[in-house]
């Protein structure tokens, strides 16, 4: 009788937790779906949708140059999902992918000891855990990208940390997105407290916040616009956004992280990015990263 009422109070207490661990993520839910929903239906036919969606495009761009009935997972590719022609341009690239390298050297960089006989495959025994940055570390109360994760373990055995927008940090983000892609994982970002909540919703504010002498927000650009032409490129959308970073951008002819794709971004806006490292850049990585949950892991890419 004891036992089986010891027993009912556990099965109570677990309900009560994961009740209360799926409620910490109700909103961010809601945010993710909204944004599918809105560019799945502007995408569902961009020429019948001109007035609402696409005031500014030419019909014969509207008709020769846009895919129609997207759904969630073809926003994976960026601006290349809706656009035709830089697709099969990038199709053509990705036959000779230029990050080859960049992967096989972020290999070298995995196994290589540190002087004091550790390695970054200490730290990170399991390779492939590229869609489950940045978490909320519930100990010490703060967020971890990958970035920060991979110089705190350089850090933590005495050696010099990387810079965190190419080199060395892009070869290994490389190789850590590559073992994930290879293993078939999905973005799986969790919020399980009040404090990663309020880390989130930090992120969504500073997405969603307009600033700079444009004052144009992040969401502007990315949600709104999405699939807007600027100079000769097409606006990718935030839903699959980071799926497949770190990328190797022809204009910088080398791979180079999120945080340095972003900051460009940022500075287009007229504004001093935040630090790669820093709360407020984490927030926002963990409010992109959640809006893309249940995509593959499909990097490292190519972008122009
Ligand atoms: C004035 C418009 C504009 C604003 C505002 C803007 N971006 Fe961008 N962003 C672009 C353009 C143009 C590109 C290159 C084309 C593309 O892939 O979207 C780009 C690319 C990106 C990419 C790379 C996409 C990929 O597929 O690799 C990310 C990530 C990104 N932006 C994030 C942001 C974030 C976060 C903010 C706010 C801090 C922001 N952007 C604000 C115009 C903008």
């Amino acid at each position: 009788m004891l036992s089986k009422l010891v027993k009912s109070a556990a099965v109570i207490a677990l309900t009560v937790c994961s009740l209360n661990a799926n409620d910490f993520n109700a909103g961010a839910e809601k945010d993710r779906l909204a944004v599918i929903k809105y560019l799945e239906t502007k995408f569902a036919d961009p020429e019948k949708n001109r007035n609402t969606f696409f005031p500014y495009s030419t019909d014969e761009e509207l008709k020769n140059d846009y895919d129609k009935n997207l759904k969630h997972n073809d926003f994976a590719i960026g601006s290349y999902s809706y656009s035709k022609d830089a697709r099969s341009q990038y199709e053509a690239i990705k036959e000779m992918p230029p990050y080859e390298d960049g992967i096989e050297k972020g290999e070298e960089l995995y196994n290589k000891k540190f002087a004091n006989g550790n390695s970054l495959a200490t730290c990170f025994p399991d390779p492939t855990v590229g869609g489950t940055y940045p978490y909320f570390d519930e100990k010490k109360k703060e967020l971890v990208s990958l970035t920060s994760a991979i110089n705190d373990c350089l850090r933590a055995n005495g050696e010099k940390e990387w810079n965190t927008k190419k080199g060395d940090m892009a070869s290994f983000q490389a190789f850590i997105a590559y073992s994930t892609q290879e293993a078939g994982k999905k973005f799986d970002i969790k919020i399980e407290s009040e404090e990663a909540k309020k880390a989130y919703e930090n992120g969504k504010q500073y997405y969603y916040t307009q600033r700079g002498y444009l004052k144009l927000s992040c969401a502007e650009c990315h949600v709104q616009g999405a699939g807007q032409r600027v100079r000769n490129e097409k606006l990718s959308p935030l839903t699959g956004q980071v799926t497949h970073f770190p990328v190797y951008r022809l204009k910088w002819d080398e791979l180079g992280t999120l945080e340095r794709r972003m900051s460009g971004c940022v500075v287009d806006q007229g504004q001093v990015p935040p630090k790669d490292e820093s709360t407020q850049m984490k927030e926002l990585l963990y409010f992109l990263a959640y809006m893309s949950n249940g995509m593959a892991i499909d990097g490292p890419d190519v972008r122009k």
